[in-house]
């Protein structure tokens, strides 16, 4: 009986050595221990012994009872030890590795340049109005005294989105609703950024670009009022030694008209590449307000005059920022972007 005591304990110490989780060693206890395990069949066996054998059989069965006891316990606070290791090592962040870097935004270029427009406008004490992208034939054109054979109202140049809906050529549209909305109040004093689109696609158009359009209308207006106007604009954009110049034109909605050129901003009126040798590079279209045009807008072109212009932003920012193919402004660029 003794014999087989220290059988079972060999048993016992190696089947539990050897387990590797808890639901193993959960057998193990009820295979050995258990009110029908091996130990307690061998103790129900001890009645059969003879009287005299019995106490020492019965120590050693409970000693064996309190090894296994400690041995399971232990083998069982090693499992768990070993699984929670494991998880806390699948889990593991090494917190000293550099983290990824957030990018931060920035304004495009052409916002820049947009927002220092408005704020050299803004504090001359114009106002910002807006227009729709789609215009009709109507505003578009019409109403700026462009007459249905004007070559600008071609579908060569122009994109119709029906027969009378395009999207707007130019700014100008925002002239006539801005003073419809506002007659017969005075002053008008209001710029208009925004997208205009035409049929032209190289290093130095785009189909979409941007303007900017300025109106000022009330009593006594003179063209002397509008050049003194964009010399201010231009030295406040361009530094206080520009020189701006302007250069009989025509548009069919101001009269009289004038392209307006301002100093080479790289030679400074020399001759270079950048001015192609003239000193002078164009920068916006302006004019005195034609009386048709006020008058369709709901003004009295025999009490009030006003001036109008219409500046490309894309070729301010190009000569501002030396940029020299339009379509880098649209490509989005990041090794573009990150310069401004
Ligand atoms: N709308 C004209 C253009 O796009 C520019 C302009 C605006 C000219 C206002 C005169 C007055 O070319």
């Amino acid at each position: 009986m003794l014999d087989r005591l220290d059988q079972l304990e060999r048993e016992a110490e190696e089947a539990i050595t050897a387990a590797s989780d808890i639901e193993e060693l959960r057998a193990l206890r009820v295979r050995f221990l258990g009110k029908k395990g091996a130990l307690t069949a061998l103790l129900r066996g001890m009645s059969q012994l003879p009287p005299g054998q019995r106490p020492a059989v019965g120590r050693k069965a409970n000693d064996l009872r309190d090894r296994l006891e400690e041995l399971l316990r232990q083998k069982e606070a090693a499992v768990r030890e070993a699984a929670s290791g494991a998880r806390w090592e699948k889990e593991r962040i090494d917190v000293t590795l550099p983290g990824s870097p957030v990018l931060l935004g920035r304004k495009h270029p052409l916002t820049l340049i947009l927002d220092e427009i408005k704020g050299i406008f803004t504090g001359l004490g114009f106002q910002t109005a807006r227009g729709p992208e789609i215009e009709s034939e109507y505003y578009n054109f019409e109403a700026l005294n462009m007459p249905s054979d004007h070559p600008a109202r071609d579908m060569q140049d122009s994109f119709y989105v029906s027969p009378q809906f395009l999207l707007r050529t130019h700014t100008s549209p925002v002239q006539v609703r801005t003073m419809e909305l506002q007659a017969p109040r005075l002053p008008v004093r209001i710029i208009a950024p925004g997208k205009v689109f035409r049929r032209d696609d190289d290093a130095t158009h785009s189909p979409m670009f941007h303007q900017v359009e300025g109106l000022a209308v009330d009593r006594g207006v003179t063209f002397a009022d509008l050049k003194g106007t964009l010399l201010l604009f231009a030295r406040a954009m361009f530094g206080e030694r520009q020189q701006i110049r302007l250069r009989p034109s025509f548009f069919p909605f101001t009269e009289p008209s004038a392209e307006v050129d301002i100093s080479c901003i790289m030679c400074g009126g020399s001759g270079c590449r950048v001015c192609s040798h003239g000193g002078w590079l164009e920068i916006l279209g302006a004019g005195m307000v034609h009386p048709r045009v006020l008058e369709i807008s709901g003004y009295d072109p025999q009490a009030v005059t006003g001036f109008a212009f219409g500046m490309g932003v894309e070729r301010i920012a190009m000569l501002k920022y030396g940029i020299d193919d339009m379509r880098l402004l649209f490509s989005n660029d990041l090794r573009f972007l990150r310069q401004f």
